[in-house]
């Protein structure tokens, strides 16, 4: 074993990384002789912004455990990632407790509004309306991230909502420095943004010029939103003025959130979905969460093929990858809702009986045509808005956080006088049966607009055990493409041996069965490109797909190390 404590890319001859802004923290671990750009001996934070990574792993140096450092982390986020950090959206976590073993998921995920209904989203030709689920008021469901942060501190925490609250208000009062990534971000959304004055107001300079990187941006009334739940908990958020805010801004834009609705959001408490593949455990949600479930079955079908022998992002093993997948999403668009009202067959989609009749239909040779397997005809929009990040402490104890807005900065709107950017998560209901959502994705009953109801996920927090311990941390955001960018991860690791560096690089490919796309990354070489047209495949080349941000833990020797997606220009892995 060989550690070298200088700059990877230095000496590899590549540039400095992205999101690395100290050598120190660019310091790596050789392990295996191949390069792990980060490794930490206690506690390690890998998020998708690298201000936001910095304040959750002071917290674990100050002696804060994972679940402190993950409620820190997600309301930092909210300042410095605005277009997926969040108070006005939800999400999901997966938290190990070392000490007793136990592993929970948290549902904070956002619920439609008690007068939503199945029709909300009908135009007067009964035809879907995505302007009506993406850009208006009703576009917005009830938002969970602060009643589950507070559920998550109360049950697993070591501190208050206010000492985790600290560091967001401070850099929302004091201003951030505005990077590249963010500038770039605030000018292509630009007209979704600007579509409210709220909005514009705070993301844009005087006249709606543009921030430049290197600018601070302050976000006054963010502070004093995050201020108010400092002060007085999530009735801060839930009741009282913040809600009244929300619940106005929402309705002046023709949406139906109430105060009761506010005030009645809960977070729950969730068992995890598991599975195994390869002597690994893999825990991760359930539903809401279409994430997990698919993640197993797709496992569960690949795991009696040589994965690892036919090789990493062979013709071979995209062709059996896209199979498994296919059937999977199709089988999403079926069986997978919101649990408290729709019974999901969650037991059945994820046995291993159930995966050994899906190879029986999985051809070698030649792609089974998606109408074979159920038939639509479908178009998917780009979108890659979410956002993740791994903890691990110095006890093992784990969180795997994967929170949303939805779109990028959400609906565009900030709920005015609030600084809270409001999600459009009502968009992944199925506005009407077969007609897809942002991501291609389509549903049908087990996922219709319901009152009180969770729109279907594919946030995909993920925790993979070895002998009861913690091994890897994982999750991505990518709308629809989460769940083949976090099986992709594991997969890396378990069937090909990568170090967690290779397997966050590593070229990415994804099929949801419709449209009948085998969707690859920059990267994979035209001879496999070429074969796997010959088996059927239509291949197309497009934009990079997720962020995963990802934590393996070499128990032998001690050892944390952080995989940061550089797909995000100011990803960072940081440790202590
Ligand atoms: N809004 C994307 C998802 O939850 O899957």
């Amino acid at each position: 074993m060989k550690r070298i404590f200088t700059s990877a890319f230095v000496l590899t001859g590549l540039a400095f990384a992205p999101g690395f802004s100290t050598a120190q923290e660019a310091a790596i671990y050789s392990g295996m002789d191949r390069i792990h750009p980060a490794w930490a001996k206690n506690g390690m934070v890998v998020a998708q912004e690298a201000v936001a990574a910095r304040v959750g792993r002071d917290i674990l140096e100050a002696g804060g455990n994972a679940v402190d450092a993950g409620a820190a982390v997600a309301f930092a986020l909210a300042v410095t990632l605005p277009r997926a950090g969040n108070l006005g959206g939800g999400g999901f976590m997966v938290i190990h407790d070392a000490e007793s073993g136990d592993t929970k998921a948290l549902d904070y995920r956002e619920m439609a509004p008690s007068t939503a209904d199945r029709d909300m989203f009908l135009d007067d030709e009964g035809n879907a309306d995505s302007n009506k689920s993406r850009f208006t008021g009703l576009a917005t469901g009830v938002p969970g991230t602060v009643a589950g942060m507070q559920m998550a501190l109360e049950q697993y925490g070591t501190m208050t909502l206010a000492e985790v609250l600290a560091p967001a208000i401070r850099l929302a009062s004091e201003g951030i420095t505005v990077t590249a990534d963010l500038a770039d971000s605030l000018i292509g959304l630009e007209n979704r943004l600007k579509a409210w004055p709220s909005s514009e107001a705070i993301f844009y300079k005087e006249g709606g010029a543009f921030f430049e990187p290197g600018d601070t941006l302050v976000q006054t009334d963010l502070a004093a939103t995050l201020q108010k739940i400092a002060d007085e908990g999530v009735a801060g958020f839930y009741e009282g003025e913040t809600a009244q805010k929300i619940v106005d801004a929402v309705a002046a834009a023709g949406g139906r959130i109430s105060m009761e609705d506010m005030a009645n959001y809960e977070a729950i408490m969730r068992e995890p979905v598991t599975g195994t593949y390869r002597g690994y455990e893999i825990v991760s949600m359930p539903p809401p969460s279409s994430g997990g479930i698919h993640i197993i079955q797709i496992l569960n079908t690949l795991e009696e093929y040589p994965i690892g022998w036919l090789g990493s992002n062979s013709a071979e093993t995209i062709h059996l990858m896209a199979e498994a997948m296919k059937r999977a999403y199709a089988d999403r668009s079926e069986y997978l809702g919101d649990p408290g009202f729709y019974d999901v067959p969650q037991a059945e989609l994820i046995s291993k009986a159930y995966a050994a009749d899906i190879r029986e239909g999985i051809s070698r040779s030649r792609a089974t045509p998606s109408q074979e397997i159920k038939p639509a005809d479908l178009t998917p929009y780009e979108s890659d808005q979410t956002t993740h990040f791994s903890i691990v402490d110095k006890d093992g104890n784990a969180v795997s956080n994967t929170y949303t807005i939805n779109f990028s900065y959400g609906s565009g709107m900030v709920a005015d006088g609030t600084g809270v950017l409001m999600n459009n998560e009502m968009d992944d209901f199925a506005a009407k049966p077969g007609v897809m959502n942002a991501y291609g994705l389509i549903g049908g009953d087990a996922n219709a607009v319901e009152p009180g109801k969770r729109p279907l996920s594919s946030m995909s927090p993920t925790l993979v055990m070895k002998d009861g311990a913690v091994y890897m941390v994982t999750g991505s955001p990518g709308g629809s493409r989460i769940i083949t960018t976090t099986l992709q991860l594991i997969m890396n690791v378990i069937d090909h041996g990568m170090n967690i560096a290779e397997a966050t690089e590593a070229t990415r490919i994804h099929h949801q069965w419709l449209p009948e796309v085998l969707r690859v990354e920059e990267g994979l070489s035209p001879d496999t490109i070429a074969l796997l047209e010959a088996r059927g495949h239509d291949v197309q080349v497009m934009e990079t797909m997720g962020s995963a941000q990802s934590i393996l833990v070499d128990a032998e020797e001690g050892l944390l190390l952080g995989g940061a997606d550089t797909r995000q220009t100011s990803s960072l892995a940081v440790g202590y």
